[in-house]
């Protein structure tokens, strides 16, 4: 990744993005992070007669945006500041419409950011585990907002899907209306395959019991909408899962924690273990289908987490390989940290199996799968798995 996170939005999604947004002559127009000017080129020509106000921090972004539009007042900012108000000389509480494709960087927490949270109403800054530069432009967009104003934002996956951030989904609900979620298609940006979804906001409560998730096709046009209820959104708020979840209507028995399953991962990860110069298992040495293997007795090293007969693995991250299951005949074997060891109690083993490796049990692991480029399963959802039969 460039360190600004320079990836630009298609035209495409971009005419997605407005077309959701219901203002019909939005005064003022604001856009965070310009980039090269899809998002502004798109408001330049369905709102002809707005003052529209832009800024970035790279400052070739701008003067090169200053050519193409010299009606469009273009600033050099810092989005994460706390100035960014005056830097863009706009009063807090005077945007009627905001539109933004912000960086997605891990950032340090600070007492800065932490205001803007808590002024923004999305929590307090000892309530993320993790905080991010989406969510700080987001609660940017917010406070210039004005009541009733409306916000479309490209955010990562992590940020409707991951644990981490289910306070800020909390917050989010509780205080702004969500008027719709589009979950994109992956790789719509260049040089990267980041995963993303658009969040549709407007500055005032909601009263509505559900909520419109959609899902876009690479030409940016919507294929599918569903409704989903607001409760149900704190947990995750992409398309992905809760298609799933309406449509899974299988019988269910016990989750792998009723059944006291173990899972862990492995201890150490690939380039670890490498440096060992041992015998170990990587998502790569696990099938696309479902395998059974035997591996001679290796003499144990205490701090490695081994495979051992009757275990099942299952690789736990990657792009293209969640989900591979292989089960151990005999002997045992050092895991990689990607690979999840599955130890079930016997009388359970076979129903688990063959749960996991079945077409329901695939389709859960790909709706349970989460991550903006990676995806990763978390133990959590797993040891929730009901296994079906
Ligand atoms: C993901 S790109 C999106 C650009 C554009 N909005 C689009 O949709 O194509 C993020 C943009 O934010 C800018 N940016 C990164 N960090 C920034 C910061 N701290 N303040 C303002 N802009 C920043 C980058 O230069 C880049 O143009």
């Amino acid at each position: 990744m460039n360190n600004l996170a320079q990836f630009y939005t298609h035209d495409n999604f971009s005419k997605l993005l407005l077309s959701k947004i219901l203002a019909k002559n939005p005064k003022r127009v604001l856009e965070i992070g310009v980039g090269g000017g899809s998002l502004v080129r798109a408001a330049k020509k369905k709102w002809k007669h707005s003052d529209i106000i832009g800024g970035d921090i790279d400052s070739m972004n701008v003067s090169t945006l200053k050519e193409e539009f010299p009606s469009i007042k273009l600033f050099v900012i810092n989005g994460l500041s706390s100035h960014l108000r005056e830097d863009l000389k706009l009063e807090l509480g005077s945007v009627d419409v905001a539109i933004c494709n912000p960086p997605y960087m891990t950032i340090k927490k600070s007492d800065e950011y932490g205001k803007i949270l808590e002024e923004s109403l999305l929590g307090c800054l000892d309530s993320y585990s993790q905080l991010t530069s989406d969510i700080i432009f987001l609660a940017q967009n917010l406070l210039l907002l004005k009541e009733g104003g409306e916000l479309g934002i490209i955010v990562p996956d992590g940020l409707l899907t991951c644990q981490r951030f289910s306070i800020f989904r909390e917050k989010l609900l509780s205080n702004y209306k969500l008027t719709g979620v589009i979950e994109l298609p992956s790789k719509i940006f260049k040089k990267t395959e980041a995963k993303t979804h658009i969040l549709i906001i407007r500055k005032s409560v909601c009263s509505s019991l559900s909520l419109p998730i959609y899902l876009a096709n690479e030409n940016g046009t919507i294929a599918s909408k569903i409704l989903v209820k607001k409760s149900a959104l704190i947990y995750r708020m992409d398309y992905k899962y809760h298609s799933w979840k309406k449509n899974s209507n299988q019988k269910t028995s016990n989750s792998l924690l009723d059944l006291n399953v173990d899972i862990m991962r492995g201890s150490r990860s690939k380039k670890q273990l490498e440096s060992l110069q041992i015998n170990y298992l990587h998502t790569t040495d696990l099938k696309n289908e479902y395998c059974e293997c035997e591996f001679p007795l290796h003499k144990t090293i205490d701090y490695l987490r081994y495979a051992e007969e009757g275990d099942l693995l299952m690789s736990r991250v990657g792009k293209r390989c969640i989900g591979k299951l292989m089960y151990v005949i005999k002997g045992n074997i050092p895991i990689s940290d990607c690979i999840y060891r599955i130890r079930i109690p016997f009388e359970h083993r076979a129903k688990v199996i063959s749960s996991l490796n079945s077409k329901i049990g695939k389709e859960w692991i790909n709706a349970h799968s989460h991550g903006v480029c990676a995806k990763v399963i978390s133990k959590r959802d797993l040891l929730n798995y009901q296994v079906t039969y």
